[in-house]
């Protein structure tokens, strides 16, 4: 058996074009901060500003350097809370050297309104509420969910199991599949017995970072297997599944790169056009 390959540019292409005629009428902008010059955040800002451009979106990408003061910083958020014109707004993660100290405080300071990552107390609060509370869900589980969808893949009665706790994938995304009906385990470094939880799984979400972590001994025949994670390494972009093996034994598998990467993007355009409808309403 080979696995279908779960693109990640079909179905994103296909949200993104969903989302069109939303972005003509309704003209949101998002704004994305970037503090310093990560490598890998280079790499997601562009593809967010190229998705933007795809799409229709007014975009800024306001680019500060690694010496910014937390002052300056905090100063900038408040602008962009308090900017009529600007839909959205994310601080792209991680923030360099003195200030990772500050993204709880960031997190916090984002007015929920503008909080198209979906990070804030308020959305994913609202998250775990689920339903039509869930309007700004976390970007990355928010894509995974609209992948699944497009793929007609139904998680109700599932067990799906999360290998990884952070507080923008693994447990959000949890949280989403419980309320879609799954059982769900999630699974992290302190887990004794790592494959016997990963062999039981309908669909197995690893987003760890580990390249290699979900090996073929790891899984049962037939699981859909989601890989999230993203490691960048001299033989290029890496996910935590051993791709070429795991493919053999699974019924779907998502790619990296070209996998969950596109769905995060549009599901946080799509998040901006979520708060642009609500502001509208308002
Ligand atoms: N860094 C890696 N992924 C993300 C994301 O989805 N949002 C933000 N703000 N930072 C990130």
């Amino acid at each position: 058996m080979s696995a279908t390959i779960l693109s990640g540019k079909d179905a994103s292409s296909a949200l993104l074009a969903s989302l069109k005629d939303k972005v003509k009428e309704l003209d949101p902008k998002l704004v994305v901060v970037q503090v310093g010059n990560d490598p890998a955040s280079d790499s997601y800002i562009r593809q967010k500003m190229k998705s933007c451009e795809a799409v229709g979106m007014r975009h800024e990408h306001i680019h500060l350097p690694d010496t910014t003061t937390r002052n300056e910083l905090f100063d900038l958020i408040d602008r962009l809370n308090k900017d009529d014109d600007v839909t959205g707004f994310i601080v792209q993660v991680p923030l360099p050297g003195k200030l990772e100290d500050a993204v709880p405080d960031v997190i916090r300071t984002i007015d929920p309104s503008k909080d198209v990552d979906g990070f804030g107390p308020t959305n994913l609060g609202n998250l775990f509420l689920g339903g039509e509370f869930e309007a700004f869900p976390s970007a990355t589980p928010g894509g995974i969910i609209a992948m699944l969808e497009h793929y007609k893949i139904d998680v109700d009665g599932k067990h799906c199991v999360v290998v990884g706790r952070s507080n923008i994938v693994g447990k959000p995304l949890a949280v989403m599949l419980l309320n879609r009906g799954a059982t769900v385990t999630v699974c992290h470094r302190g887990t004794k017995d790592l494959a016997a939880q990963t062999r039981q799984a309908d669909l197995l979400f690893s987003a760890v970072g580990k390249p290699g972590l979900i090996t073929k001994d790891m899984v049962k025949p037939g699981v859909i297997i989601i890989d999230v994670g993203t490691t960048r390494t001299d033989a290029g972009i890496k996910g935590d599944v051993d791709f070429d093996a795991v493919k053999e034994v699974a019924s779907a598998i998502t790619p990296v790169p070209g996998g969950v990467g596109p769905m995060t993007v549009a599901s946080l355009i799509r998040n901006c056009v979520r708060a642009a409808e609500k502001k509208r309403r308002s």
